[in-house]
């Protein structure tokens, strides 16, 4: 704890406040996500758990499984096996005769989400307004607004000559130049398919803009009977209009799919030459393993279209060529460690088991065959959280934090930042801090909460960190006085 006890316009980004007193009065039950019904897993919890071990969770009978204090070990594992064969010198009857493995799984990543939202409910986060500084663990900053007005800005990227280009989720691309927005979005850029999740994604800058003048963009391309795929184009801004278009990727027309969720999609250049950019499975779970199709997967394309010949299913007979990895529920976040150069994509999962992975070629991230979450419902989807052949995440988050977009921070304003990875989340509305090691996650800091769905972040290149806000705002972190720095 930093400083337990801040000025009003100081804020410490998190003090965890575990007192045991109060303890039932703070617990609530989580908010299932976008309104879902509760489900199976709260009525088996309700019908055969809550009798000994209380509603809530806090407790009664038998103990409080909040505490997380566990008297039979407390990972994943331990706690399967004390539902499932039971304790029974404790006390403990066994379930293994009455549930099924899958809903034995659905418990025990309800026990994860309860005893999760209980520290969060405990858990101050700052939630910084206008010149408010935070004083997170490295540096104090304040969160300055760069521009606002935008509708649902999905993703931003800079011009060499410091202009920034935001796309909005309904089918502008907009520029923002010295803090202004340009009143006109650019004209002729491709009709969207603006439904749901759909619409105009991402946008990134090719390395050599300068001579190549190439934007590229990737959005939700209408098909026919109302159906839709991620498609990538780049063309040129020239006054104020979008020309010179050209293709670079378009699923076959019989693969559009209806639906209106997980489009992915972000872009990474890797500097070889190659573009990245992620397709999610389009509400098709089961098509995530399939590689005759283009959604749940990462894709890589030479960065004026091409194939590359050494892509892992370029040879395969049916395989779509462009695919990288496949297994991928609804990949929104894609970057590349500018110290290793491995290739880091950011997963949005169900309820429970948001993703961060390494991406490696060829490889199946396992998506819908194991996950460590479970339908909104609270019906589960498997009990399989590993399985020979399939990868494991770096981390993973229960509840699900709706990740979003992930960047690297490499500037130079917060010293202690840099090479961190930062990441934004949707429903959780909090950009969080990673630092990695050895392909690790080895703390995480959640910086700020509940100003907004944070739904892009990028390391400026002038050094300070942007994100996108929802409503309608684009900010940037700035340093503030009283930075401290370490390392
Ligand atoms: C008849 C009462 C009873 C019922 C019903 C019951 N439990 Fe338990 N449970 C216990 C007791 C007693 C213990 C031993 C720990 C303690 O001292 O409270 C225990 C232990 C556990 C543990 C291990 C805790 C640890 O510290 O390692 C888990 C996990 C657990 N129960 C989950 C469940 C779930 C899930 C259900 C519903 C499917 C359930 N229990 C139903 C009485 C019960």
């Amino acid at each position: 704890m930093r400083n337990p006890n801040p000025s009003s316009r100081t804020l410490v980004a998190s003090i965890i406040v575990l007192s045991v007193a109060g303890l039932a009065g703070l617990v609530g039950f989580l908010p299932t996500r976008s309104g879902a019904a509760e489900g199976d897993v709260a009525e088996t919890w309700a019908g055969t758990c809550a009798s000994c071990h209380g509603a809530k969770l806090t407790g009664g009978q038998a103990k409080s499984l909040l505490d997380d204090e566990w008297s039979f070990g407390g990972d994943d594992t331990n706690l399967a096996e004390s539902i499932r064969n039971g304790r029974e010198d404790a006390g403990m009857p066994p379930f293994g005769g009455s549930l099924s493995e899958e809903e034995i799984r659905a418990l025990v990543i309800f026990i994860r989400e309860q005893r999760k939202a209980y520290e969060r409910d405990q858990t101050t986060f700052a939630a910084p307004e206008g010149d408010t500084v935070v004083e997170s663990e490295k540096h104090a900053f304040r969160v300055e607004t760069v521009v606002d007005g935008l509708e649902i800005p999905w993703s931003i990227a800079f011009l060499p000559d410091g202009r920034m280009l935001v796309t909005e989720k309904a089918g502008r691309l907009r520029v923002v130049e010295e803090g202004r927005l340009a009143p006109q979005p650019i004209v002729g850029t491709p009709e969207v398919w603006s439904e749901g999740q759909g619409g105009l994604l991402d946008v990134a800058v090719h390395p050599a803009y300068e001579k190549t003048g190439w934007v590229y963009l990737s959005f939700s391309d209408p098909g026919k009977d109302d159906t839709a795929m991620t498609a990538v184009v780049r063309g040129r801004i020239r006054d104020g209009k979008w020309v010179d278009e050209e293709t670079l990727f378009r699923a076959p027309a019989e693969l559009y799919l209806k639906g209106r969720v997980h489009f992915g999609s972000r872009f990474v250049f890797d500097g070889k030459g190659y573009l990245f950019f992620t397709i999610g499975e389009r509400g098709h779970q089961d098509h995530a393993q399939d590689v005759t199709r283009p959604n749940g997967k990462v894709h890589r394309i030479h960065d004026d279209g091409r194939i590359p010949e050494d892509n892992p299913f370029a040879d395969q007979k049916g395989a779509i060529p462009s695919i990288w990895s496949y297994g991928h529920r609804n990949p929104q976040g894609l970057a590349r460690d500018p110290l290793t150069g491995d290739l880091y994509d950011a997963e949005h999962g169900p309820r429970g088991g948001d993703e961060l992975n390494i991406v490696e070629p060829g490889r199946n991230y396992g998506w819908p065959i194991i996950t460590y979450g479970m339908n909104y419902d609270g019906t589960p989807i498997t009990n399989l959280t590993a399985k020979e052949g399939m990868e494991q995440p770096v981390v993973h988050w229960t509840p699900s934090l709706a990740v979003c977009a992930i960047d690297f921070y490499v500037g130079d304003r917060f010293p202690g930042w840099r090479n961190d990875l930062f990441l934004s989340s949707l429903a959780a509305e909090e950009l969080v801090r990673l630092e990695i090691e050895d392909r690790k996650v080895v703390h995480q800091e959640v910086l700020f909460k509940g100003i907004g769905r944070v739904r892009d972040v990028v390391s400026g290149p002038d050094g300070y960190l942007y994100v996108s806000l929802e409503p309608g705002r684009i900010a940037r972190l700035v340093p503030a006085v009283g930075a401290v720095e370490t390392r």
